[in-house]
């Protein structure tokens, strides 16, 4: 409530044309003119030449630069955002509009937003904008917003990639035949078959039905815990029981899906005594965020084999540091953050910010489910 206030107070005080009310906030829509935008994107350097479709990286810019600079706008790109004497840095005193990735994420701290006294409007080519300080956004008026169902196929089919991957025991045996090796006993000894096993996803929305959609036709047990229980007639099409209580969920599950965003809920909740909850062996594959586990009870349950394979692409921080632990620990097979990020996955992120942009220049509102934070007030499940 106290967010809305400030929100509330800052429309006042725009209506009004009292001489305080530029000092109070900022404008969530654009102003005429010309705008500084910065985005934040990895980068590619030999890769970018290779595909003309591979927008997401900042040589291609989410090939936007010439609709922008025609209209008279400033776009910057970079990879360049930590440290103080980045990239980003030079413009965070004047940029209007920052967009950035979950897969290079420029992090978006209350103290960079406090500097940022120009900034409106953040976006995310993707979907999870964790990487910015929600509340601190709110308090400050900003927008943020996400590319929502941008991607949601490109993860529900990594997840799906991922399980089976972890069920048959895939990796060992792909290293055994690039270090000369040849032990079938070495990987059968615990390579399943999916069909039979009880899978659970924390989180069913946008890519958690859809990966409990591609998983019915493999015959497994599907369960789902969410804040929100599906339709009737929907939760029967995909064939997956509700389990209201995650505790519960867990120790019936052979293998555990993360699909909720990381927010102060949801952060570090698999801790070691969730863990410990599980079966003993179960496989996890979490492409929602890094931070939703305890990275070392990670790294403690992989050791014993309590979690006897972890698979996922997120990390925190990313990019990932040269010691992380998940880099080392057994029973893994990570990824850097890739699964929403296929070229397709570019195409259409890429198209959603430019809608975005546009409307923004327009004075016209997103598409609802797009917004994270509008009007001071944070979408209902990062509350
Ligand atoms: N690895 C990648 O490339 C990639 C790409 C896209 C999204 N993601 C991650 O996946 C997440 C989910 O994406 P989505 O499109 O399915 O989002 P979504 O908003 O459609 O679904 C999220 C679901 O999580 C549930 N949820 C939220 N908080 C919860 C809580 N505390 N307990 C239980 N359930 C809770 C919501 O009710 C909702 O059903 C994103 O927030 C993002 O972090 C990762």
């Amino acid at each position: 409530m106290a967010m809305k206030r400030v929100a509330v107070s800052a429309f006042q005080a725009l209506s009004s044309s009292s001489p305080s009310s530029s000092s109070l906030t900022r404008h969530l829509h654009a102003s005429a003119g010309s705008k500084k935008i910065v985005g934040v994107f990895y980068k590619a350097n030999d890769y970018a030449k290779l595909n003309p479709n591979f927008v997401g990286c900042a040589e291609g810019a989410l090939g936007i630069r010439d609709w922008l600079e025609s209209q008279g706008h400033q776009y910057i790109v970079t990879d360049d955002k930590e440290g103080p004497g980045c990239e980003l840095e030079k413009h965070i005193h004047d940029l209007e509009v920052l967009i950035t990735t979950p897969f290079h994420p420029a992090y978006v701290t209350a103290e960079r937003i406090k500097r940022a006294k120009n900034l409106k409007l953040v976006l995310t080519a993707g979907i999870g904008s964790d990487h910015v300080d929600l509340n601190a956004a709110a308090a400050a008026g900003l927008t943020v917003a996400e590319v929502t169902g941008s991607n949601t196929v490109s993860v529900a089919e990594d997840e799906l990639m991922r399980i089976l991957i972890l069920v048959r025991n895939f990796i060992p045996g792909h290293h055994q035949v690039i270090n000369g090796d040849w032990n079938v006993a070495g990987i059968a000894y615990r390579a399943y078959d999916l069909e039979g096993k009880t899978v659970g996803t924390v989180g069913a929305g946008r890519i958690g039905k859809l990966l409990l959609q591609r998983l019915k036709p493999f015959n497994c047990n599907l369960l789902y815990h969410d804040r929100l229980k599906m339709e009737p007639e929907l939760e029967k099409e995909i064939g997956a029981k509700f389990e209201e209580d995650l505790d519960a969920m867990l120790p019936k599950c052979d293998i555990v899906v993360i699909n909720m965003p990381l927010t102060d809920k949801t952060r570090g909740m698999f801790d070691k005594e969730k863990i410990a909850k599980c079966k003993k062996g179960v496989l996890f594959v979490n492409n929602a965020r890094g931070a939703i586990m305890d990275t070392q009870a990670v790294v403690d349950a992989c050791s014993s084999g309590h979690i006897a394979g972890y698979s996922g692409d997120v990390w925190y921080p990313q990019p990932a540091p040269k010691d992380h632990p998940w880099r080392y620990m057994p029973n893994q097979a990570m990824t850097p953050h890739i699964s929403g990020t296929t070229i397709d996955a570019q195409l259409r992120y890429a198209d959603g910010v430019k809608d975005m942009l546009n409307r923004y220049f327009k004075g016209e509102d997103f598409p609802a489910q797009n917004y994270i934070v509008k009007e001071g007030e944070l979408a209902s499940q990062y509350r």
